[in-house]
């Protein structure tokens, strides 16, 4: 452009957008006179944005150069039309309000310094103020003059979303240990990649976090003295905050885009669903195909399976139906050669067939056949297929889902055979990803509560219960799980269980024990009926 403008003679004023990015890692006040001042540039948007001005200002044509912080949305409607900076982070705000109620207070480490945004409204009407203004100055930074400190910013986000209030803030600093701490985290690559889990656990995004400088000062002396008189000023962030939250949700929560991330992660994969003739697993396969991958249905009922591939077919979608017993384990042999000669290996491997058992311990003495059948369908199935398509999944970097259950992070009474193999088939994925991590294979392990499926519908006592998912609802925490390759996929109440067991097991073995009594299985009467109606009546229907 700049030479295309010089070979023109253009004598007019180029208008230049920079950043404050210029001012890198500079850690002091940066004023708009400054520009290279011996700062490192650490990200490349750091360095792309300072390489164009220094062209810029290296040229022969007059300029004006404008140089706004983290722009966000309008301040009076909130509309934006990506998700950047700091919207990065709105995902895991929404999960810790999802989690803890407003009226919590949450310690959170000291974080000193400011992250300077300013809405795009304030952004568009000072330049288009400053750039027809009589005016000297040639750089004005766009930015909120008095930003609040970092952790108050998060604290108007968090409120916004009816999360937690942030504070006390916590010296992390000043406590013991701290500087071997500091040292350990300069210590690259394995603690990057340690640091990467950590903020990917927090929903947020690892790229990026390098070009975020909270430590720099910016004063806009010049952009001040320009729109004095204009009306024209950067409105405080506490007043629009939420209405930035407000529009996130309604318009840009990757959660609400699920159709669009599923083509893009799922489409022209090869992913096999065991148990994909009827309930989670015909829902997942049927959103898996919408989203354009090539499904491989397995289940005992050939029939019912071919049912379904070709309603998937009709649908424009691609399915195969493969029948198998997955108890056998010459079955499952022959299944992974299939797969291996027809579609060279899988992509996706979701392991969700299972069975189910309800019978107390005390009345299942004469029933090992119970622990061996759920074992061999629950644990020994999944484990065998992976074993024989894990080189193919290997070479892929495929992604292994286990469909578990929220019992898992809080063992009731009465499915100890059924538990036992889900805890089990948890702890070999633990072990995968602990070895296989590095090569790309990625194991998520979903932990679904209550589906209305026909596994829940021989207990009666669950018919009414108010908290029960639906099939489609428990096939898109699966499929989140693998898209956005997530570890864990839990509820929030399944959340608050796997921390209250932790933090208070023998509370959480007394309180299982209570339910037990409470809703005996056998004709005893309840020990403790006000509890049981008490409880009945909140979730309409028995806990266990
Ligand atoms: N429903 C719930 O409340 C709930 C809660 C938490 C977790 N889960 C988990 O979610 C998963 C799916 O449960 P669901 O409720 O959808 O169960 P479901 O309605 O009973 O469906 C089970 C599926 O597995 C297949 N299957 C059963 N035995 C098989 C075998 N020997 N070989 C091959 N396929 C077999 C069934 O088809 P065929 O009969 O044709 O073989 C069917 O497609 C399970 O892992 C379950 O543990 C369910």
């Amino acid at each position: 452009m700049l030479s295309a403008l010089s070979r023109a003679r253009f004598d007019g004023r180029l208008h230049h957008v920079s950043s404050v990015a210029v001012a890198g890692d500079y850690a002091d006040t940066f004023t708009e006179a400054m520009f290279q001042e011996g700062q490192d540039l650490p990200h490349a948007y750091h360095r792309s944005k300072f390489e164009s001005e220094k062209l810029v200002r290296e040229s022969k044509v007059d300029y004006r150069i404008y140089r706004p912080s983290s722009v966000v949305g309008d301040s009076k409607t909130g509309a934006m039309d990506r998700i950047d900076g700091v919207y990065y982070s709105f995902g895991a705000i929404k999960k810790l309000a999802y989690a803890l109620p407003g009226w919590v207070r949450l310690p959170v480490p000291r974080i000193r310094g400011r992250f300077n945004l300013v809405p795009v409204d304030y952004v568009a009407d000072a330049m288009v103020h400053i750039a027809f203004s009589d005016t000297d100055a040639r750089v004005f930074h766009l930015v909120d003059p008095k930003p609040p400190p970092f952790v108050k910013m998060a604290d108007m986000f968090v409120a916004a979303a009816g999360g937690p209030r942030l504070g006390p803030a916590v010296d992390i600093a000043k406590m013991p240990g701290a500087k071997k701490t500091g040292a350990l985290m300069s210590m690259p690559p394995s603690v990057r990649e340690l640091r990467d889990a950590f903020v990917s656990d927090l929903g947020l995004p690892t790229q990026g976090l390098g070009a975020m400088n909270i430590k720099v000062r910016l004063e806009d002396g010049n952009t001040q003295a320009a729109l004095a008189g204009s009306g024209i000023s950067c409105p405080p962030l506490r007043t629009y905050a939420k209405t930035l939250y407000r529009y996130y949700e309604d318009h840009l929560d990757p959660m609400k885009q699920r159709p669009a991330r599923y083509r893009r992660e799922l489409g022209g994969k090869v992913v096999l669903v065991t148990g994909a003739s009827r309930g989670i697993g015909l829902a997942t396969a049927h959103m898996a195909a919408e989203a354009g991958a090539e499904v491989l249905l397995v289940a005992r009922d050939a029939a019912k399976l071919e049912a379904v591939a070709q309603e998937i077919r009709a649908a424009g979608g691609r399915a195969h139906a493969h029948a198998t017993d997955l108890s056998s384990f010459d079955a499952i042999d022959a299944l992974a050669d299939a797969v291996l000669a027809q579609y060279g290996g899988v992509d996706v491997l979701i392991h969700n067939a299972a069975r189910s058992i309800r019978r107390p311990i005390s009345a299942s003495l004469d029933r090992f056949h119970d622990y061996e059948r759920t074992m061999a369908l629950n644990y020994f199935a999944p484990v065998r297929l992976t074993l024989r398509l894990l080189p193919s999944l290997r070479e892929r970097g495929g992604t292994i889902s286990h469909v578990l259950t929220m019992g898992v992070l809080m063992p009731a009474p009465y499915f100890a055979a059924y538990l036992a193999t889900k805890g089990a088939l948890d702890a070999f994925g633990d072990s995968l990803m602990a070895e296989l991590q590095h090569e790309g294979i990625h194991v998520s392990s979903v932990y679904l509560p209550l589906v209305k499926t026909e596994m829940m519908a021989p207990v009666e006592e669950y018919a009414g219960r108010s908290d029960v998912m639906t099939p489609r609802r428990a096939a898109t925490m699966i499929l989140d799980g693998v898209v956005d390759r997530r570890r864990r996929v839990m509820t929030g109440m399944g959340a608050y269980f796997a921390f209250s067991n932790r933090v208070m097991p023998a509370t959480t073995s007394r309180i299982l024990n209570l339910l037990e009594r409470a809703f005996p299985l056998d004709d005893t009467p309840s020990e403790f009926p006000l509890e049981k109606a008490f409880i009945t009546n909140a979730i309409g229907g028995s806990p266990v």
